[in-house]
């Protein structure tokens, strides 16, 4: 297992306890996530930011400390109330100009009449359905001052793939066919979510400007640590069983499964491909304000 990469926080699971996610402690990138998203930001006239399912302060708190020399300041919120007192514990003993509060980014309550300079959606669009991104798209836009931006990283629909298509392998040796393998995968897999596959396409409705950076990372695990991550959602007999033909064994597909992860591992360690990505959107067009 490679060494973390001390108290950053460079992945998309928040372990509050540990300061440590799965992409932070197995990246093998040259430069972490955030210092490299941050690093593709233009912040010289950046003062007020605004930061939607803010988590414990990943970006803002990086953020609130490169705007500090413009008197800047950023306002996070979210859903969990200790990601929120985590970020404000933080925000406080960095003496940084930075304050959560607890909401749902969803509801109009929460939603400031403000305009921002920035305003960031990081790892979040993934965990709300499609019919509420497409309309909630429109609310940020609002929030983005006329010269302001938005800032969007989320995970492609490649992210850590591999163990799918290996998935699908082992129930072809199994004796499914391509197209039952591929579906009963499909099944097996979390429900479709948003992805940088669909950012375009849905930011362009409400921004005439667009850039989209792609950040290159390999992570690498032990096959214990790939099978604990997967194992639960892919591998295990009572997932796997309404999905297959009769006189197909569960237990024997998880097995083909170890085989094949068996035979991409080197030196002892598997390599998964990130795809990760990050949108910077300017120039909102201005309708009325969604919420009115
Ligand atoms: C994967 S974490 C990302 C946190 C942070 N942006 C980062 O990149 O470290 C997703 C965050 O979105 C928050 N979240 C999800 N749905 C939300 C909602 N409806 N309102 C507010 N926060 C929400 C979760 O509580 C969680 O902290």
């Amino acid at each position: 297992m490679r060494e973390s990469k001390g108290d950053e926080i460079v992945g998309g699971i928040v372990d509050l306890a540990s300061d440590r996610t799965f992409e932070g402690i197995h990246s093998t990138a040259p430069m972490p996530l955030v210092p490299w998203v941050l690093g593709n930001l233009d912040l010289t006239r950046t003062r007020s930011v605004f930061d939607l399912g803010c988590g414990i302060g990943r970006f803002a708190l990086p953020v609130a400390s490169l705007i500090a020399p413009n008197d800047g300041e950023v306002h996070g919120i979210d859903l969990d109330p200790r990601a929120v007192e985590e970020f404000n514990r933080r925000a406080h003993n960095a003496g940084l100009r930075a304050e959560a509060t607890q909401g749902n980014i969803l509801a109009k309550a929460a939603i400031p009449n403000a305009r921002f300079d920035m305003v960031m959606l990081n790892f979040v669009l993934h965990t709300l359905s499609f019919p509420r991104i497409k309309q909630f798209l429109g609310t940020v836009s609002a929030l983005v001052a006329p010269d302001g931006q938005l800032l969007v990283t989320a995970y492609g629909e490649n992210h850590i793939s591999e163990p799918t298509t290996w998935l699908t392998e082992a129930l072809i040796s199994a004796g499914l066919n391509q197209p039952e393998a591929r579906r009963v995968t499909r099944q097996l897999d979390r429900p479709r979510r948003f992805s940088i596959d669909d950012g375009t396409r849905l930011l362009r409705r409400h921004f005439d400007h667009l850039e989209f950076t792609q950040f290159r990372d390999v992570f690498e695990l032990s096959p214990y640590d790939l099978e604990d991550m997967v194992g639960p959602r892919l591998l295990h007999a009572p997932r796997l069983s309404p999905h297959l033909p009769d006189g197909v064994d569960p237990r024997n597909v998880a097995a083909t499964f170890r085989e094949i992860m068996a035979s991409h591992s080197n030196n002892g360690h598997v390599e998964l491909n990130a795809d990760i990505a990050m949108f910077v959107a300017r120039s909102p067009r201005r309708g009325p304000w969604p919420w009115i």
